[in-house]
């Protein structure tokens, strides 16, 4: 396998699947605390929108390998006033060891990819989550005991999140099968680039009906209904996404040992009922950990 180091994750695809499994397992063994390189870097946290999760695991992974974390806030930076992305890039590239992004368009990422020689890790874009899918993968192997032969099914809005579940789980040789209403689909490249991934051993399916595709699945996935951004057409969404949500009807049609996901924040009785996402079967809070051990990983493979 090629070093991981001084590589750009901008989406989960540029992963082999070697490398993902590489990580993933590296994950795993520093979660149990086999592993613990030291790593003293500094990491650039560019975040256009909100984040939780993302900006915390990614601060907690770096002091805990020993490095260090700038916020970099387009509003305290000149970002914020309108300087050029590619200048910002080619300064920050000077003084950063990586630099993680949240933004909108893939676009102003690729384009800090193309400027920066220092690693640019997609933090979230419209297009693209794949660290959290990552740590998605982390946790259905812990749930199973590994990737091979199991289904994960996503309910809801054909984005970011579902582009990176499907390119993740067939990379990973995963079945994956993917319900939204008709005009919330997927982009049809990312469904084509999925089917090449999967190689045609697994199933990639996208459907306009949740129950077909939930049948059997030994994962439920959901995400928002209104990403960030599209705040303005949440009240419109909402009856088009209603026969979307996951809840205890839909979860009895999935695999009796199912497991259900949710990148977060979750709004109950909207895209997944509280019942569903504090029962037995919710393994949210394991994934929201996983956040940490799998960025751990990833920062500790791309900073060598
Ligand atoms: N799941 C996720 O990326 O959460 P944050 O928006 O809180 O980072
Ligand atoms: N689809 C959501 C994911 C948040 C983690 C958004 O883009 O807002």
């Amino acid at each position: 396998m090629e070093s991981l180091r001084g590589r750009d994750l901008l989406s989960i695809a540029d992963l082999s699947q070697e490398e993902a499994q590489y990580v993933l397992a590296l994950a795993a063994q520093m979660k149990i605390g086999e592993v613990a390189p030291h790593c003293p870097a500094v990491l650039g946290l560019l975040f256009q929108k909100a984040s939780t999760r993302t900006r915390v695991s990614f601060t907690v992974a770096m002091y805990q390998l020993g490095g260090q974390v700038i916020d970099l806030n387009p509003q305290s930076t000149q970002v914020g006033r309108g300087e050029p992305l590619a200048d910002t890039a080619r300064v920050l590239d000077r003084y950063l060891d990586a630099l993680a992004i949240r933004t909108y368009g893939q676009a102003e990422l690729q384009l800090f990819a193309d400027y920066a020689r220092i690693p640019v890790i997609n933090a979230l874009t419209d297009r693209e989550h794949p660290c959290q899918v990552l740590a998605d993968l982390l946790t259905l192997q812990e749930s199973f005991g590994g990737l091979g032969g199991l289904t994960l099914c996503y309910i809801g809005d054909g984005n970011n999140v579902a582009h990176s579940l499907l390119l993740g789980c067939a990379l990973m040789g995963v079945n994956v099968r993917v319900a939204s209403p008709a005009e919330f689909q997927p982009l049809p490249d990312i469904v084509e680039q999925a089917r090449s991934l999967s190689r045609g051993a697994t199933e990639v399916t996208v459907t306009t009906d949740p129950y077909s595709a939930a049948k059997g699945a030994h994962a439920l996935y959901t995400d928002v209904w209104a990403s960030m951004g599209q705040e303005a057409e949440a009240i419109a969404r909402q009856p088009i996404f209603q026969p979307y949500q996951i809840n205890d009807q839909l979860l009895a049609v999935a695999d009796s040992q199912a497991i259900v996901l949710h990148c977060l924040p979750a709004h109950r009785e909207e895209e997944i009922t509280a019942s569903v996402l504090e029962g037995p079967q919710s393994r949210v809070w394991e994934q929201a950990e996983n956040r940490l051990h799998a960025q751990k990983a990833l920062l500790a493979s791309v900073l060598g």
